[in-house]
């Protein structure tokens, strides 16, 4: 990967070296070593039950390596989990929104709890609503929104915090593939418009084709099978992204097929 100067002056945002997890005995992470470099994207893409979840975790801290080191932002995410807040957020399959607050309620909710003012907290949901096309839809509650919509709002939330680093886990996975398609070029121009740190995982091809600088293709147990990079022209070349789908289905091996056809 050749090197933005941004790159070059920050250390690795992201950092998994030679780390192990096991649950019950069954290894479920098997000596991963990654580096997500300042503004990259990066991707991990494996089946159900590879341990991508798992891997998400050690990085937001929730979980603990049983060797091996893992650093966000210089620091160990398990020991200064008060420290990280606000630098690392996280938006998950489903959307996880308080159903008794509106969209920007909910949007809004991170940055009270950093402390910010109310005026301030509600202009920078708004404008964050705006960035994901739900201006109009500020005031809805969740239950009056598709779920493409809810989704946006999981993603303004996470966004509005002004995050170092954003972890995706399947955040497109339980779309149909027109509106996950949408939300996935929206979030990529606005990832590289604020040039945010992002480790997505998910098992869709898809994603990582269509969101990621560089993806990792892991095994079960997570281990990685396969990496390549890809600009943001090379995304765009219907053939090469063929060839790259045909490339990671390979190493993913397998019956399942990774994507779904809905
Ligand atoms: N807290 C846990 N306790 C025991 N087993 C777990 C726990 N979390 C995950 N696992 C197991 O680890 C494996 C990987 O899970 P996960 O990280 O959720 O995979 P993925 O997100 O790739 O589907 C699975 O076999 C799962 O059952
Ligand atoms: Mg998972």
């Amino acid at each position: 990967m050749i090197k933005s100067a941004a790159q070059a002056a920050h250390p690795p945002s992201v950092r998994l070296h030679q780390v192990y997890k096991a649950f019950g005995g069954k290894t479920v992470v098997d000596d991963l070593s990654i580096d997500v470099a300042h503004g990259e994207i990066v991707a991990l893409l494996g089946r159900t039950g590879a341990g991508k979840s798992t891997v998400l975790n050690l990085v937001l801290g929730t979980l603990t390596p049983d060797s091996g080191t893992v650093r966000v932002a210089g620091l160990d995410p398990n020991a200064n989990f008060l420290g990280l807040r606000g630098k690392l957020a996280v938006s998950f399959q489903t959307d996880r929104l308080l159903p008794w607050r509106t969209a920007v309620e909910n949007v809004e909710l991170g940055l009270l709890i950093l402390g910010r003012s109310k005026e301030e907290a509600r202009a920078t949901a708004l404008s964050w609503l705006e960035r994901v096309k739900l201006g109009d839809a500020a005031d809805k509650y969740a239950h009056e929104l598709s779920g493409g919509m809810r989704q946006r709002v999981s993603l303004a939330r996470a966004l509005a915090v002004d995050p170092e680093i954003v972890l995706l886990d399947e955040s497109f996975s339980q779309l149909d593939h027109v509106t996950s398609r949408a939300l996935r070029a929206d979030f990529h121009r606005i990832a590289r418009e604020f040039s945010k740190t992002c480790l997505l995982v998910t098992h869709r091809i898809e994603d990582a084709l269509d969101m990621a600088d560089r993806v990792l293709v892991l095994g079960a147990p997570a281990r990685i099978q396969l990496e390549l990079t890809l600009t943001d022209g090379q995304r765009r070349d219907e053939q090469l992204r063929a060839r790259l789908h045909d490339e990671i289905a390979a190493a993913l091996g397998g019956e399942e097929h990774p994507t779904d056809p809905g």
